[in-house]
């Protein structure tokens, strides 16, 4: 019997669960769906589409076509970003991360990075500030591995960065009713009033450009669909403090190892981390659901399913940037001409090698760190 409660869509910035169904995130979140039109108008400026825009990894957007128009006119935009620190980062969060790195080199623009210390202390019970603030130092270390220059990125930590964020969170919170909030984010009687104030602050980051150049222009923000709530509060807003509504491109959750869900920190077993070695990742994915059959003679008989399988997925949204060896591994798998075991250990040796490279990095960002930090 299904369990219907289990099975119930929840996405919320803290909670996703049951099987997300992303066409009715589009109408009940009311964002637009990206569309092949809108796809080719990036082209345009990023030439060949980024293989999370060409397999629709991202596949929702508010404004986009808005920025897009400005741009043309010459009016460019900031990007903006973040992570709520609360434990070592998963290869889903590089998602969104890699994408924007994208976005960042094709359209020449800055990068705001908000690393949400004081949020993930409000909200996580068991967690400190000097915990949450160690996990920003650290997970910072992951996005500058991925490439990111000190010229254009500027990484906010909230707790010490508050000086700088406090007069526009407060604009902000002062126009945002409570039962606005309430009514957005599911606010309950027991909800402590740090984390009632503290939306205010990650809609900051959408308008400080404006106060560090005097240049007024709009944000554009890649993340997973989950964190669009805030969005929606914080464009209701906007123009009433004189800033543009900031825009948003939305992908997808890269799911986790088991069968459906997201990848998530509190399913360690099914996520893989940026810091797990080698023999753990290797057993993960040994342990992963796919799309194979009960026996190898079913599965040559009737093939595997590609669209149910999780390594067939982190191969589209991560691990197979070439789109004709892609299709082949899906036509061999439908065919029953290839097995689990060889789709598990070809992506196990392309993960533990990209995670290899990820991890000295990491510990290079070390000693250039402070340069990210954002500058008043
Ligand atoms: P956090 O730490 O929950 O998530 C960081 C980013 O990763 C995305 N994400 C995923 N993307 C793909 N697949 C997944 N399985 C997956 N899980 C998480 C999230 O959507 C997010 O983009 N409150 C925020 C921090 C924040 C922020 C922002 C995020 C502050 N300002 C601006 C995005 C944009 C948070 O806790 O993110």
């Amino acid at each position: 019997m299904v369990d219907e409660k289990e099975n119930e869509m929840v996405v919320t910035p803290w909670e996703v669960r049951g099987r997300v169904d992303y066409e009715r995130l589009i109408r009940e979140f009311g964002t637009q769906p990206l569309t092949e039109e809108l796809r080719q108008r990036i082209a345009r400026y990023t030439g060949r589409l980024h293989l999370q825009l060409r397999r629709k990894l991202f596949f929702s957007h508010r404004d986009l076509d808005v920025i897009l128009d400005l741009y043309e006119k010459g009016i460019k935009f900031v990007l903006y970003t973040g992570r709520g620190p609360s434990g070592t980062v998963h290869i889903g969060h590089l998602v969104p991360w890699i994408f924007t790195k994208h976005l960042q080199d094709k359209f020449k623009t800055r990068l705001y990075f908000q690393m949400t210390d004081d949020e993930k202390f409000v909200v996580e019970d068991e967690l400190k500030l000097e915990e949450t603030k160690n996990f920003a130092y650290e997970n910072a270390l992951d996005l500058i591995a991925l490439g990111f220059e000190p010229e254009n990125t500027s990484i906010i930590f909230d707790v010490k960065d508050i000086a700088l964020l406090y007069d526009i969170a407060l604009e902000v919170a002062k126009r945002i009713t409570y039962s606005t909030a309430r009514a957005t984010f599911g606010f309950q009687d027991s909800t402590n009033i740090g984390w009632i104030f503290w939306p205010a602050i990650q809609a900051v980051p959408c308008f400080l450009h404006a106060k560090l150049t005097g240049e007024n222009v709009p944000a554009l923000i890649p993340a997973a669909i989950d964190q669009d709530p805030y969005w929606r509060v914080t464009r209701d807003i906007a123009l009433k403090l004189g800033y543009y509504k900031p825009a948003q491109i939305h992908c997808r959750f890269l799911p986790g190892l088991g069968k459906g869900g997201k990848m998530s920190a509190s399913e360690p077993e099914t996520s893989i981390f940026t810091m797990d070695p080698p023999e753990v990742v290797k057993q993960k994915i040994w342990n992963a659901f796919t799309g194979g059959r009960a026996t190898v003679e079913e599965q040559r008989k009737l093939g595997g399913d590609p669209n149910i399988c999780t390594i067939f997925q982190y191969f589209a949204y991560l691990f197979e940037e070439d789109d004709k060896k892609l299709a082949e591994r899906e036509r061999q798998c439908r065919a029953g001409e290839i097995l689990c075991g060889k789709c598990k250990t070809e992506l196990t040796e392309r993960i533990n090698k990209f995670l290899a490279e990820h991890q000295k990095k990491r510990e290079k960002a070390r000693n250039i760190i402070e340069k990210f930090y954002i500058k008043r």
